[in-house]
C-alpha cells in the first residue's frame, strides 16, 4: 500500500528547529519511518492559475515530503479567513470570534479542490490517503469528484463541538455533508465523535447505525483514536537536553528557587489569560510563594494576521508586565514570557526542569504538550501536571491534578498544591501517567488508523488482499507495520 498523508502545516526532519503547532511535530517521526508521501504547504504562495501545481520534493525518512505552493489569490481567504477565521473558532466553542465572508469560503474550497488535484500525481492504483485536519475538511470529496475510488480516511486534531456551534460556520451542512466522502473519520475523543454522530443524525438527517452513517457518498466509519506521543525516546532526549546551553542557563538562573512551566501558541483556546489570573492569584494568597516559584511561559506568536490573535497578544503582554510589576522585586521576575518558539529537543529539558507543569486550555483537542511534560521528567523526582479537564489529554492523564481554566481561586489553591507535593505521590501519579503513554502511543495511533481505514472500505468494498494491498507490500523495515495485529486503543461506536 502507498500511504499518502496530508496537513497543511508539514515539518522537515530537523529536530532542532524550532516547530509551529502539535500535529507537524508529532506526524514528522511517524510519517518518517512509515515510508509515506507527506504532502502540504510550503508556506509559499504563487500567482496566476497552475495547470500543474508547483511542488518540492524531497526525501523524508524511508518516504518523501511534497511542499506546494498555494494559489496567492486564495491562500488568505482559505487559511486566515475560513480555516482560522471561522472553523476554528467554532471548533473551540468560540463562536463569537467567527470573521468571515463568502469570498473566504470560496478560497477555501479553492484550495481544497486544488490540494486535490496536486494529490492525483501522488496517486497509485493501491495508494491510501490520509488526510489531518480542520484545513480540509471537503478534501475527500474533492477527490472522489476526480474518480478516486481508493480508501480516504480523516483525522480532526481539535475537539468537535456541539450541534449548535457547529450551526454558526457559515456552509456548515455543505462541508459536513461533504465529509462523509471520507471512509473513516477519527475525533480525539469519545464526546468529539458523539457530537459530530449528533449533528449528523439530527441536522443532516442521515441514518447512523454502530459508528457508521449512510449518505449517497456511501458509508463513513467515525471511530476515536486519542494521539500520542512517543514518551520514551521523549524522556530519553529529555534526560540528554539537561545539558543544552539553554536549558543549563535556565537551571543557574533560577538559584534554588522552583519553576512551573506553560508552552502554547499564543491562541484564545490555551487558556493564558486565566492562567496568568490564578498565578497572580496564587502569589497574593500565598505570599511566601513569592520569590520561590516563577513560571516560565512561552508563548509562541500565531496567525499574527488575525484581529482576535493580536488582541490576545496585547492582552496578555499587558496582563504579564502588571502581574510583574505588582508582585516582582528588584532582584525577582514572577513571570517570565518569551514569545517564540524551541525545538523539541531544547523543550524537553526545560519541562525536566520545571517542578510543575501547567496546560490549562479552555478547549484543546488533545494537548501533546502535557504528555511530552510529564514524559520529560525524571522518574525519581517528578514534577506535577496541573492540567485543563478541558483538554482530551486529560481522558487518559486522570492522575494530573485536573482543574476547571474557568476557577481562577481553584487554579490557584492547585498549582500551590502541587508545589508542595509529597515525592511519593508525585511519583505515584506520574507512574501512573508515563504507563498510558508508554501503551498508546504514536506509533499505535498511526498504525490504529490506518487499520481502521483499511477495514473501513473493506466493509463495503472487495476485501484488500483482492485490490493488491497484501501483507507483504507492507514496508517490513516500518515499526508501525509491525504493530499490525497488536490490540490499539480504537474504540469503534
Ligand atoms: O490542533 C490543530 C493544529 O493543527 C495543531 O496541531 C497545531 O498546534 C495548530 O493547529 C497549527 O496551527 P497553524 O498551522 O495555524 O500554526
Amino acid at each position: 500500500m502507498n500511504l499518502v498523508v496530508i496537513s497543511n502545516r508539514v515539518a522537515r526532519g530537523k529536530a532542532n528547529e524550532p516547530m509551529t503547532g502539535g500535529l507537524a511535530a508529532a506526524l514528522l517521526p511517524v510519517v518518517e519511518n512509515s515510508g509515506a508521501i507527506w504532502v502540504g504547504s510550503s508556506g509559499r504562495v504563487r500567482d496566476g492559475f497552475q495547470k500543474e501545481p508547483f511542488a518540492e520534493i524531497e526525501a523524508l525518512g524511508c518516504g518523501a515530503l511534497a511542499m506546494l505552493d498555494l494559489p496567492a489569490a486564495h491562500y488568505g481567504g482559505y487559511y486566515e479567513g475560513f480555516a482560522n477565521s471561522a472553523l476554528w473558532p467554532a471548533l473551540h466553542s468560540r463562536s463569537d470570534l467567527i470573521r468571515t465572508s463568502q469570498g473566504d469560503y470560496l478560497s477555501y474550497r479553492e484550495v481544497n479542490a486544488f490540494m486535490a488535484r496536486a494529490l492525483m500525481r501522488f496517486r497509485k492504483p493501491d495508494t491510501a490517503f490520509w488526510v489531518q485536519d480542520y484545513h480540509f475538511l471537503a478534501l475527500g470529496a474533492e477527490l472522489r469528484e476526480l474518480g478516486v475510488t481508493e480508501p480516504i480516511g480523516f483525522f480532526l486534531h481539535t475537539p468537535w463541538p456541539a450541534a449548535a456551534v457547529v450551526e454558526g460556520v457559515p456552509h456548515h451542512r455543505e462541508l459536513i455533508e461533504a465529509m462523509l466522502a471520507y471512509d473513516l473519520i477519527g475525533f480525539q475523543t469519545t464526546q468529539d465523535c458523539d457530537n459530530f454522530l449528533s449533528y449528523v443524525r439530527d441536522d443532516l438527517e442521515l441514518p447512523v447505525r454502530d459508528g457508521v452513517v449512510n449518505s449517497r457518498h456511501g458509508r463513513t466509519r467515525l471511530a476515536v483514536f486519542p494521539i500520542g506521543i512517543d514518551a520514551e525516546k521523549f524522556a530519553t532526549g529529555a534526560a540528554k537536553a539537561i545539558s543544552h546551553p539553554d536549558v543549563s542557563r535556565l537551571r543557574r538562573s533560577l538559584n534554588g528557587e522552583r519553576l512551573a512551566i506553560g508552552v502554547d501558541r499564543l491562541d484564545y483556546s490555551k487558556g493564558l489569560v486565566n492562567r496568568i489570573h490564578a498565578f497572580d492569584r496564587m502569589w497574593t494568597l500565598h505570599p511566601t510563594l513569592a520569590r520561590t516559584v516563577s513560571l516560565l511561559q512561552i508563548a509562541t506568536p500565531s496567525r499574527g494576521g488575525i484581529e482576535a490573535y493580536g488582541n490576545l497578544q496585547n492582552e496578555v503582554a499587558r496582563l504579564v508586565s502588571d502581574v510583574n510589576g505588582r508582585h516582582g522585586e528588584v532582584d525577582w521576575t514572577p513571570i517570565r514570557y518569551l514569545n517564540k518558539g524551541f525545538s523539541q529537543s531544547v523543550l524537553a529539558g526545560l519541562y525536566r526542569t520545571a517542578q510543575v507543569g501547567v496546560v490549562t486550555p479552555l478547549h484543546d483537542g488533545m494537548n501533546l504538550v502535557a504528555k511530552e511534560y510529564v514524559a520529560a521528567q525524571n522518574p525519581a523526582d517528578p514534577g506535577v501536571l496541573v492540567l485543563s479537564k478541558f483538554a482530551g489529554a486529560a481522558n487518559e492523564l486522570d492522575t494530573a491534578l485536573l482543574v476547571n481554566p474557568h476557577d481562577t481561586d481553584g487554579m490557584a489553591r492547585v498549582i500551590a498544591m502541587a508545589l508542595s507535593m509529597p515525592l511519593t505521590e508525585r511519583r505515584m501519579r506520574y507512574e501512573a501517567m508515563m504507563d498510558k503513554l508508554k501503551t498508546h502511543t504514536i506509533t499505535h495511533w498511526f498504525a490504529d488508523f490506518i487499520r481502521a481505514l483499511q477495514q473501513s472500505q473493506s466493509e463495503c468494498a472487495p476485501p484488500i488482499a483482492d485490490q493488491g494491498m497484501t501483507e507483504p507490500d507492507m514496508p517490513e523495515s516500518s515499526p508501525m507495520w509491525r504493530l499490525r495485529g497488536a490490540q490499539g486503543v480504537a474504540r469503534f461506536h
